[in-house]
Parts: C-alpha cells; sequence; structure tokens
C-alpha cells in the first residue's frame, strides 16, 4: 500500500486547551488512485493532507509510506520524501514571482539534486505536458491564473512522485478554467498517476474515482458517490 494512516489523531495546542482536528483517521490510498477529500471548511482537510504530504509529523497514531514508517523517521529523512516523492499543488499557486516559468519548474529537480546542465528536456517536457510548450521565458504575472496553475502542476509532476496532493487547485479560478485544470487531472489519472485532491466543488470532487468526505475531523464518508442529486447547470 503507498498510503496507510491508522487511528491519526491531530491536536492543535489553543490556549490552556487543545483543539482536536483529526480524529481517529484511518485510510489507505494505493498507487494509481484518484481521491478527492471534501467537507465544510474547518473539517480537517488541509490538516490531513499536510500529515500525508509529510509536512506535519506531530500527530499520535502510525502512518506507513510504502511500507516504511513515517513517524519514526528523522526530519531530514521526511524532508527527503517532501522533495522527491510528492508533488504539491495549491490554490494560489505559490509560484516564485521573479523567477521565469522555467526556473520556477526546474526548482525541484535542482533541489533533488540534477545539475543545471541536465534539466532542460525534463523541464520542457513538464511544461508541454501541461500544454505550455514555449512559455518558459515568461514570469508568473504574465500567465492568466489557468496557466500559473498549469506552471505548478508541471512543478508537482517533475521530479514524477509517487503521488500528487492538491489543495483547491480551482478555488481562485473561474469554471472554464477550473474544466480545463480538471481535464489535466484527468489525463494524470490515466497516465497512472495517484491524486489526492481536496476541494469544495462537487463537480472537482466527482471527477475523482474515490470521495472521502471529512467532517468535524472525522471520515464520515469514502467512496463513491454515485447516486447523488442531479446537477442543476
Ligand atoms: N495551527 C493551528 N492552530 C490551531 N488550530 C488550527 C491550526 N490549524 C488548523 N486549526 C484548526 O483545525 C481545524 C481544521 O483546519 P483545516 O485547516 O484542516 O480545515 P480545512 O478543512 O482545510 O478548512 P478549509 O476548507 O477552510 O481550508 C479548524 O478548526 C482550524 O481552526
Ligand atoms: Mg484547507
Amino acid at each position: 500500500m503507498l498510503i496507510e494512516l491508522k487511528n491519526i489523531n491531530k491536536k492543535f495546542a489553543l490556549g490552556e486547551k487543545n483543539f482536536q482536528a483529526l480524529r481517529e483517521i484511518s485510510l489507505a490510498i494505493a498507487t494509481g488512485e484518484y481521491v478527492s477529500i471534501m467537507g465544510t471548511s474547518g473539517a480537517g482537510k488541509t490538516t490531513l493532507i499536510d500529515i500525508i504530504g509529510f509536512l506535519d509529523r506531530d500527530y499520535t497514531g502510525s502512518y506507513t509510506f510504502n511500507g516504511r514508517d513515517v513517524s519514526q523517521m528523522t526530519e531530514n529523512q521526511a524532508a527527503q520524501l517532501r522533495n522527491t516523492h510528492v508533488g504539491f499543488v495549491f490554490q494560489n499557486f505559490k509560484l516564485i514571482p521573479n523567477l521565469s516559468v522555467f526556473e520556477n519548474v526546474e526548482l525541484p529537480l535542482l533541489y533533488a539534486g540534477k545539475r543545471r546542465g541536465e534539466t532542460r528536456p525534463i523541464v520542457e517536457e513538464a511544461l508541454a505536458s501541461v500544454g505550455l510548450a514555449n512559455t518558459g521565458a515568461k514570469l508568473p504575472n504574465q500567465l492568466s491564473g489557468g496557466q500559473q496553475q498549469r506552471v505548478s502542476i508541471a512543478r508537482a509532476i517533475i521530479n514524477e512522485p509517487d503521488f500528487i496532493i492538491a489543495d483547491e487547485p480551482t478555488g481562485a479560478l473561474d469554471s472554464g478554467t477550473s474544466i480545463e485544470i480538471m481535464k489535466i487531472f484527468q489525463s494524470l489519472h490515466r497516465q497512472g498517476k495517484t491524486l489526492l485532491i481536496v476541494t469544495h466543488d462537487p463537480k472537482v470532487g466527482q471527477q475523482a474515482q474515490r470521495m472521502i468526505r471529512l467532517e468535524d475531523g472525522q471520515i464520515v464518508m469514502d467512496g463513491r458517490e454515485s447516486n447523488d442529486s442531479p446537477r442543476t447547470d
């Protein structure tokens, strides 16, 4: 199993009390799955994916990644996993404004130890795969929101990570642009990539094979939502 969480509990210190953000989360995700995580604001979605993405290791319960116990790792080992095994996509893209599109996409390769001279074909292929061939020289603010999100997807896939985490990837985009971005995720899924997408948008969530719903830090649904109410648009 790629990702296996057992009885994860997460508390935040809040003044003299604790606030429990995740309760007894048990979850297994296999390679190639396309999973959406839904739930109201404050349900614990970002808290959960921060744990899954090795950003937060301050919890109880067990997390086994590809057979390795994440909670027993040193900070360096966790950072290594973060840099090479997971790609992140954010609502507000988080591109570095003074680096070109090419340099933004190249950066994770350099962090992973590649030399500058060997990155060009890899970066160009990633940009082409998101429909942005010949855009490498531009700066992020010279692109539309949808194009910036494509750049951030290229950056997320550049190291061929085991899985991709996207937290509200269409939250800042209009509905037409959201559909374009969802097509890219569908195509990554067809290529066998493992995807975890957090979203408020049912249309986005329903594109996934598997939908997980969180409420008050608990999983209240995990499966396919097949008999949802009909769309009204
Ligand atoms: N650093 C923190 N300190 C204290 N409480 C926190 C902290 N981070 C998150 N929380 C609380 O944990 C709960 C879950 O937060 P989380 O960010 O995971 O929600 P979410 O489902 O991602 O919401 P949204 O849809 O608004 O992004 C919330 O009640 C939030 O206030
Ligand atoms: Mg969130």
